[in-house]
């Protein structure tokens, strides 16, 4: 059976020096892991520190039944690439404070080399088959460094911090280089949407590879990308928030007095929680509400993080200070206004705590996601719930759609909603409470392993689906003796399908190989190649010289018998109605748009904007078919949004009109039929063959009429060979 192997950085336990044993450790993607429910074997590759006995690790027996793993790693070299680099360069600059990154080529050096010491460790212990998920910044370069080794890993990658603008990210020195390790896995998976589009914008302005929102082609993979919000094993923490122990301690800490309330935050000790903002709020809430002093505390957790690197300890000291002035000011003999904690709690504290408090105030400058919230949420007792008062700076924002979203650098505005929130009524705190809670309860941490697992293994969008992976061995061996010694017509689409797709269609030339198999194949007695394409005839004339088969250009507009040596209009429409005008619209846009250009065909235009900065390219694209659908709506033609262009067509150019046509003038009946393509114009093709055909889409198993598929280009010209050779 398959495994998971889950690396991260580190291990999820710390030394608990008390019991000379180990204890889990705090933090997001812990909890996040560890939440998971799954009956596959797991192993969990990850550093320990230093200071946790090796033989403890190696001993430790896991609940889940989860083994685990460490490569060894140099004191000193971990140093500098988990402060040096992770902490001081990469964190600072994905949560968008540029100005605190320290780099220095030394640490560079030493992040570089961990993560290779990582991918050498995982290919070690990796078997054929396994499912290797790698997590987080830390292990950015692994995905590369793994292929290296062994380019038949399943790797995933996932990100569990925000991704910043790209005009953030192309400040930091070594932006390429990582952009470039990260594509090579097969899927990167983000929390939020806007993280994968600042993704994608980076690795086009910086790579200038061009990609949708869902694959990145690349000639390294081509990279799925998802977004995956990861969430929590929400019943494990409502059945501990309604335990005995957590309502003991809920009484022994009086949390249940019911003449104050309390506003909880829990955080990592971190500069990107916006703890001095959480502060100066409550702080300015208080003098202004002179009514709640001695009515309301607020328990700050800050959970000890990175306490060796200078901007946390700084931050330490002056969230300690701004305590102090609160406290200073509001205190009365009875009565402190702020708990501080500077410490992890036991976990039925935690949840005393999540159960009793009246509001969760969340305030991250900038936060992957934040877990904090959605455990609230779960924790709390549905018949007289709290408020969760949620950054719009977190990924959970995007999700939580019925907390109270702030903007923790208004400091006026969150005193106010705070006052709001206390007061909120019952009915309504249910009511909101009610949709959140519901929502964890059917979307849960396995919910979130188990959509980024299957996405990797494309078991999703294959489930119930005829959809075939024709590299499958079973699968290759059927298709190869339908097709054995049978008369057959092979649909070849061009662009994406017998040459990879470039920036410039000019430079998509057909290589001396697949020309030559492409003669070979031709040469068989039994077979009938024809190119569909929607390239003019000049272009493919000169692509296929000397090679003998039919062309269909123009999507069919225009065909070559090669056999009576003829070419044949098969557009009965009269193109001058329209295309003047069509071509008038696509000038201007072509103006307004950097990079774009457009190509004239003889029964098509085509406007091309995959030089153009990608959004705008994007955005002017969409704005285009409008324009043409509206503008020309009363012609014979169609416009097509394809990869990186827009086409307004006659609408007899079309490869599904065309591929019937074809069959039923020159296929022979019992004619065994193959058609390839990877574009929106070749589903015209798949469209019109029988089901009998085998249809091949080239690309994900997505949005396809094929009945089968295969993922790369770059191994189309093998499976040709291997089918009909
Ligand atoms: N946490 C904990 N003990 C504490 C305080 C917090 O285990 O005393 C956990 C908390 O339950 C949550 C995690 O630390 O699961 C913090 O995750 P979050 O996503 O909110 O922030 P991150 O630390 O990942 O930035
Ligand atoms: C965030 C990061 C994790 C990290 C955790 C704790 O959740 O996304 O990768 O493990 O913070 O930080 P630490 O530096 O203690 O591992």
């Amino acid at each position: 059976m398959s495994r998971w192997i889950i690396v991260s950085n580190r291990l999820p336990f710390s030394y608990d020096k008390a019991t000379n044993g180990l204890k889990t450790s705090s933090g997001g993607l812990v909890t996040a892991i560890r939440g998971i429910k799954t009956k596959k074997e797991v192993l969990w590759i990850g550093s320990i520190p230093n200071n946790v006995p090796k033989k403890l690790v190696r001993q430790y027996r896991d609940k889940d039944n989860i083994k685990f793993s460490f490569p060894d790693l140099d004191n000193e070299l971990y140093d500098n690439y988990y402060n040096g680099f992770c902490n001081d360069v990469l964190w600072p600059i994905l949560h968008y404070e540029s100005d605190s990154v320290k780099f220095s080529i030394d640490r560079w050096e030493d992040y570089k080399k961990v993560n290779q010491i990582f991918a050498k460790h995982v290919a070690k212990v990796a078997k054929k088959d396994d499912i290797i998920w790698l997590h987080d910044y830390q292990l950015f370069l692994v995905p590369k460094l793994l292929k290296e080794i062994n380019p038949e890993l399943k790797v995933g990658f996932f990100l569990h911090v925000p991704f910043p603008s790209s005009e953030i990210w192309k400040q930091l020195p070594v932006r390429e280089e990582i952009l470039e390790a990260v594509i090579h896995a097969d899927l990167v998976g983000f929390h939020d949407f806007a993280y994968l589009r600042h993704f994608v914008s980076s690795v086009y302005n910086l790579l200038g590879i061009h990609s949708s929102l869902l694959e990145i082609k690349s000639p390294y993979n081509n990279t799925k990308l998802g977004i995956y919000p990861v969430s929590i094993d929400t019943q494990d923490f409502i059945k501990k928030a309604s335990s005995k122990k957590t309502l003991k301690a809920i009484e022994h800490y009086g949390l249940n007095e019911s003449n104050r309330k309390y506003i909880l935050g829990v955080d990592r000790l971190d500069y990107s929680k916006g703890i001095l903002y959480k502060l100066e709020a409550y702080q300015k809430f208080l003098r202004d509400n002179p009514k709640y002093v001695g009515k309301v505390q607020l328990i700050q957790i800050a959970v000890p993080s990175r306490t060796d690197v200078p901007e946390y300890i700084k931050l330490r000291h002056d969230v300690e200070r701004l305590v102090s002035e609160i406290n200073g000011e509001f205190s009365q003999i009875d009565y402190i206004p702020v708990k501080y904690i500077f410490n992890s709690v036991p976990v039925h504290d935690l949840m005393a705590l999540y159960r009793a408090c009246d509001i969760l105030l969340v305030t991250s400058k900038r936060d992957g996601m934040n877990l904090v919230c959605l455990e609230y949420i779960a924790a709390q007792a549905p018949k007289s719930p709290g408020v969760v008062m949620l950054s719009e700076f977190a990924g959970a924002a995007s999700t939580l759609s019925h907390a109270t979203l702030i903007n923790p650098m208004n400091i006026q505005d969150t005193s106010l909603k705070l006052k709001d929130s206390l007061e909120l009524k019952q009915a309504e705190r249910q009511r909101r409470h009610g949709i959140m809670y519901d929502y964890l309860k059917q979307y849960t941490a396995t919910s979130w392993a188990a959509a980024f697992i299957n996405h990797l293994e494309n078991k999703t969008l294959q489930k119930g689906s005829r959809l075939k992976d024709i590299q499958h061995p079973k699968e290759l061996d059927k298709v190869k003796d339908l097709f054995k010694d049978e008369k057959r017509v092979l649909l070849l689409d061009y662009d994406g399908t017998l040459t990879p797709i470039v920036n410039n269609p000019k430079d998509a030339l057909l290589r001396p190989k697949m020309k030559s198999l492409i003669k070979k194949l031709q040469s068989d007695k039994n077979t009938e190649v024809v190119i569909i394409t929607g390239r003019d005839s000049n272009f493919i004339c000169k692509q296929f010289d000397g090679v003998e088969c039919y062309l269909a250009c123009e999507h069919g507009a225009k065909f070559y018998d090669y056999k009576k040596k003829k070419w044949r209009n098969l557009v009965s429409s009269n193109k001058k109605d329209w295309f003047p005008q069509a071509g008038q619209i696509i000038k201007e846009y072509t103006r307004r748009t950097p990079g774009s250009f457009f190509e004239k065909k003889n029964y098509a235009i085509a406007w091309h904007y995959r030089n153009s900065p990608q959004d705008f390219g994007e955005f002017q694209a969409r704005k285009l078919v409008v324009d043409l659908e509206s503008g020309l709506s009363h012609f014979p033609v169609s416009v097509i949004l394809g990869k990186k262009v827009v086409e307004v067509k006659s609408i007899e150019a079309n490869k599904g009109y065309f591929t019937q046509w074809f069959i039923s003038r020159y296929a022979q009946d019992g004619e065994k039929i193959f058609a390839i393509g990877d574009d929106k114009t070749d589903e015209d093709m798949f469209d019109a063959l029988d089901r009998k055909a085998v249809t091949l889409k080239v690309g994900t198993p997505e949005n396809t009429k094929a009945n089968h598929f295969i993922e790369k280009q770059s191994n189309v010209s093998n499976l040709l060979k291997e089918l009909f050779l």
